[in-house]
């Protein structure tokens, strides 16, 4: 039996500041944000969107692009780390927007950036062992990453969600599930305490744990692939891999995973001098950059990165890659990492050409440095009470759901009669 995704799609906020301006704003060479750490662009989330708004825009395209029957999703995971609630999960909230089936399995999943991680190779176990009966799974991967003003971790924020269909019969990619690589260690890299809305980094450490887990994942991978092909054993495994996607905290992270992974074959660390540097640097600009276009448009969106750097390969290059292998690597802090692979199919560019993400990207509207300091200041940096935001505008949100505040410790949605073409209000407006 095949496992794969059938369908995918993503949902951004309506606002983006410009990552050459934040650097002038923080008194930096702009060259260190758009070079350094490989971004152009950084998402914005208002006080009208939040993970559940994101999540269920992102799901609501996703059905209507494919016109997707909801009573034929059995199974429902949301993968966050931003959560709006210490017990109801976001899925819930998403289940009841969306109008999904009753007859269908909720839940939401955390372990960092690998959360919605979990969730795909929970659907794709769910349908390879027959208890599916045919259903589909919808996976959504939600965030908002937030680190705060003036903090190193500030042109790495960004917010968006990824929603994917994982069935029996996949149109995009079908997993290799016979190959598994996992990896997991106790580190204390990235976190977010419970009394915290925003995260904490030991920002260079969390790199080398990325990487480290980047290589155990990968062994695994490695070890578990040659056991079922021993004729594959002496060359270098990752050639088979047509593209190589990796979770994307920004897009430089990228690059130095694709390093790591060269290395692994190459069966020791590189020297900054060493003439094998322009081999490594000539094959991340072929099989990698490709698919960052979009995270370097939006930002870390934490557990849906990697599925965004996906969307990306499967939107430009799937066409010119059917039947080839890619690969794709989740890392989540903490830290919880899986290395797997998946078969891109036929049916792959025509599924893809119905919804182009210029079309979700063009609806956004760029803010002021000033703007944003100041949407983001009258948000609690500590858990308070709630804020509550006072629509001017449906234009609000990219999606058609918008939070409108809490009332009676309740979280209220809304959900837009019909998409507003008007200029989006400013983000003092937004924010009052
Ligand atoms: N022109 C070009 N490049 C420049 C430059 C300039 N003028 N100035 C600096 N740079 C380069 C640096 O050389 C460096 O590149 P290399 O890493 O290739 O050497 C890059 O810009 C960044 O510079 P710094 O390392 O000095 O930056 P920093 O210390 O201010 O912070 C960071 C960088 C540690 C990533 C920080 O943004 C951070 O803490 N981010 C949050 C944590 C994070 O994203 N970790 C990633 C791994 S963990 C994970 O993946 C989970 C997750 O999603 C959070």
């Amino acid at each position: 039996m095949q496992v794969g995704l059938e369908a995918i799609s993503f949902d951004v906020p309506k606002y983006y500041v410009d990552m050459e301006e934040l650097a002038r704003a923080r008194q930096t060479e702009p060259a260190k944000f758009t070079l350094g750490l490989g971004q152009r662009e950084m998402a914005v989330a208002s006080p009208c969107e939040d993970t559940v708004t994101l999540a269920a825009g992102a799901a609501q395209r996703l059905i209507d692009t494919y016109d997707i029957d909801p009573t034929s999703i059995g199974l429902f995971i949301v993968g966050t780390e931003t959560a709006v609630d210490h017990s109801k999960p976001v899925s819930s909230h998403v289940h009841g927007l969306l109008g999904l089936s009753k007859q269908c399995r909720v839940f939401e999943t955390k372990h960092a950036c690998y959360g919605a991680m979990a969730g795909v190779a929970m659907a794709s176990d769910w349908v390879l062992s027959g208890r599916a009966q045919g259903k589909k799974a919808l996976i959504i991967a939600s965030d908002i990453a937030r680190y705060g003003v003036g903090t190193a971790g500030e042109p790495t924020q960004g917010a968006g969600a990824v929603a994917m269909l994982v069935s029996d019969t996949p149109k995009l990619v079908a997993f290799e599930s016979q190959y598994q690589g996992y990896y997991s260690s106790e580190v204390m890299d990235f976190w977010r305490p419970t009394y915290s809305k925003e995260a904490f980094a030991d920002g260079h450490y969390s790199i080398q744990c990325y990487l480290d887990a980047l290589s155990g994942a990968f062994s695994m991978y490695r070890d578990n692939y040659l056991s079922q092909n021993p004729d594959a054993a002496g060359g270098a495994l990752d050639k088979r891999f047509a593209a190589c996607l990796y979770h994307v905290p920004f897009t430089k992270m990228a690059k130095k995973a694709h390093q790591r992974l060269l290395e692994c074959g190459f069966g020791e660390p590189l020297a900054k001098d060493d003439p094998r540097q322009a081999e490594v640097a000539a094959d991340f600009s072929a099989r990698v950059a490709p698919a960052l276009r979009i995270n370097a448009q939006v930002g870390n969106i934490y557990t849906g990165s990697l599925f965004l750097s996906l969307f990306d390969f499967l939107e430009s290059q799937g066409a010119d890659n059917v039947g080839k292998c890619i690969s794709l690597f989740s890392y989540g802090s903490g830290c919880a990492a899986e290395f797997f692979s998946a078969e891109v199919l036929p049916t792959c560019a025509q599924v893809m050409a119905q919804q182009p993400s210029a079309d979700i990207l063009n609806q956004r509207v760029k803010i002021s440095v000033e703007d944003y300091e100041s949407m983001l200041m009258r948000l609690p940096r500590r858990i308070s009470m709630p804020p509550r935001p006072v629509i001017r505008s449906v234009g609000i949100s990219v999606g058609p759901f918008i939070y409108t505040g809490t009332s009676e410790h309740k979280r209220r949605y809304l959900v837009k009669p019909h998409q507003d073409k008007t200029e989006a209000p400013g983000a003092q407006q937004a924010a009052r």
